[in-house]
Order: C-alpha cells, then structure tokens, then sequence
C-alpha cells in the first residue's frame, strides 16, 4: 500500500507539477512579450499652421511587434482611429496632452473591438450610414437609445437602404446603450470628429466659427490585439496645428 501511493506519487503528481510550473512560466515570458504599438502621425507635422475651411490630408503610420506593420498591409486599417479636435486655445489643449494616453470610454472601446468600423464611419456613408446621420436622424432621448439598441443587438434593414445590418447578439444590451450614447454625444459634437484609416482628408471650420484663434489637435490611436490573456495595450500620437 506504501509503496504504492510512492509510485502515483512519482507517476502523476511529480509531472503535473512540472506541467504546472513549465506552463506558469510560460505564461509569464508571454505575459512580457506584448509591446506597445507605435503610432505615429506622419502628415501633418506637429506645430504647423493650418488654414481655415480648408481641406487636410493626413497619414498614419502603426507598427506593433505582434500586430503587424501598417506599411505592409499587415493591420487592419479601420482600426487606426483619429480623432480630430478644435479647441478654443493652446491651454485647453495642453491640459488633455498632460493626462497622457487614457483608455477609450466604453462606448468607443465597443466599437473599436467590434466590427461597428467596418461599415461605418463617422462623417460619410459606407455600407451602414454615417454615426453624424445616425445622431442627426434620432433625437437624444431614451425610447430613441433603446431602439437602436434592438437594431445594433438584433439586426435591422430598410430604414437606411437596402443595406443589412447583422445581428451582435455577443454584445449586452448594456454595453450596447453605452455605444449609442457614446455616438449621440460625440457625433453631434462639431469641435470633434473621428476618421477611420492610415489616410485620409478633413476640412478644416470657417474662421467665421472659429474665431481665428483656436488650435487643432489629432490625436492617432490603435488598440492592439495583443496575445491571449494579456491586456491590451493602446498607442498614440498627438500633433497640434496652429
Ligand atoms: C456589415 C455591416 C455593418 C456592421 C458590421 C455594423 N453595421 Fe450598423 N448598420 C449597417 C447598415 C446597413 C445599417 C442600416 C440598416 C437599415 O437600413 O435598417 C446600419 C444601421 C446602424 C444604426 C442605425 C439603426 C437605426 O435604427 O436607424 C446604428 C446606430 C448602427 N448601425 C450602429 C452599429 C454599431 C454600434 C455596430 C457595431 C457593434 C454596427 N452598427 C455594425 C451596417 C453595419
């Protein structure tokens, strides 16, 4: 009887533990081997100065270890978000440059992980219509919120086009409302705007508007996909046009 529980014990536990402990490091050299991505805002150069009502292209380039490299087509590009905000003068700028890189809000965290960005954007139609029209269409109120949750979650056709939606049904209601509130507020905002791709063009407001002070500031972010079980990590780059 001895002897025996001697020999399970050198049989199964004794490899077990090793299983157990060449796993548990194994996981924590992975857990070191997500590196941030680098993003960087290639046009326009930080501080230049920009015309108003005026057309600006702009390029980004993401070059994450694990992801892959924007320069060989190796991200998805929809990815890449930029968001492009007018602000009233340098101070306010400088006071979220100070905050340093923060986590998306859970609404734009939903859409960025989901495929949302696949066929919408935010100021132009794609397959889906664009979250401007979306915000202009509905106004802000709950049976509104709820309704296009039932959309988002269930799927929906005909209100748009002839366009289909698919179904989410992976994401809660909860974290759905959250999107919806996140674009009524954001997509109605005129100071903020967001684009989708590595390239693209935006205008630039009238001086009329602005009051030939403000600055603008483009903030460029990817979220990356990381490894099993490790936090994702989000990388940017700021430049501010005067
Ligand atoms: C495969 C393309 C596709 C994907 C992916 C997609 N949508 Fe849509 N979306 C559409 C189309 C097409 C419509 C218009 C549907 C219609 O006409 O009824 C639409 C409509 C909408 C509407 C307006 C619904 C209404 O009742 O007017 C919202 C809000 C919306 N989408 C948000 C989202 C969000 C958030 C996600 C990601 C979780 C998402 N979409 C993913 C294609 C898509």
């Amino acid at each position: 009887m001895k002897k025996g529980s001697k020999l399970v014990y050198l049989n199964i536990l004794v490899p077990l533990t090793l299983f157990v402990a060449i796993n548990f490091s194994a996981t924590s050299i992975i857990r070191q081997e997500n590196h941030l991505p680098v993003v960087k805002i290639i046009n326009p150069k930080n501080n230049s100065t920009f015309d108003w009502d005026t057309q600006v292209n702009y390029e980004i380039s993401v070059a994450d270890k694990e992801d892959g490299d924007t320069k060989y087509d190796e991200l998805n590009a929809k990815e890449v978000l930029l968001e492009v905000r007018y602000a009233g003068n340098k101070a306010k700028v400088q006071a979220i440059l100070n905050k340093g890189v923060q986590n998306d809000p859970p609404g734009l965290a939903v859409l960025r992980t989901s495929n949302c960005f696949n066929c919408h954007n935010f100021n132009s139609k794609a397959i889906g219509p664009s979250f401007n029209e979306i915000a202009v269409k509905y106004t802000t109120t709950a049976s509104n919120v709820d309704l296009l949750v039932k959309h988002i979650r269930e799927g929906s056709t005909g209100i748009w086009g002839k366009e289909t939606m698919p179904t989410h049904p992976e994401l809660s209601a909860e974290e759905v409302k959250r999107t919806v509130q996140w674009i009524f507020k954001y997509a109605k905002d005129t100071d903020v705007s967001y684009y989708v791709g590595t390239t693209g063009t935006f205008r630039t407001k009238l001086s009329a508007a602005a009051g030939k002070k403000g600055v603008y500031m483009l903030t460029a972010s990817y979220m990356d996909h990381g490894l099993k079980m490790v936090k994702h990590l989000k990388g940017q780059d700021v430049v501010v046009l005067r």
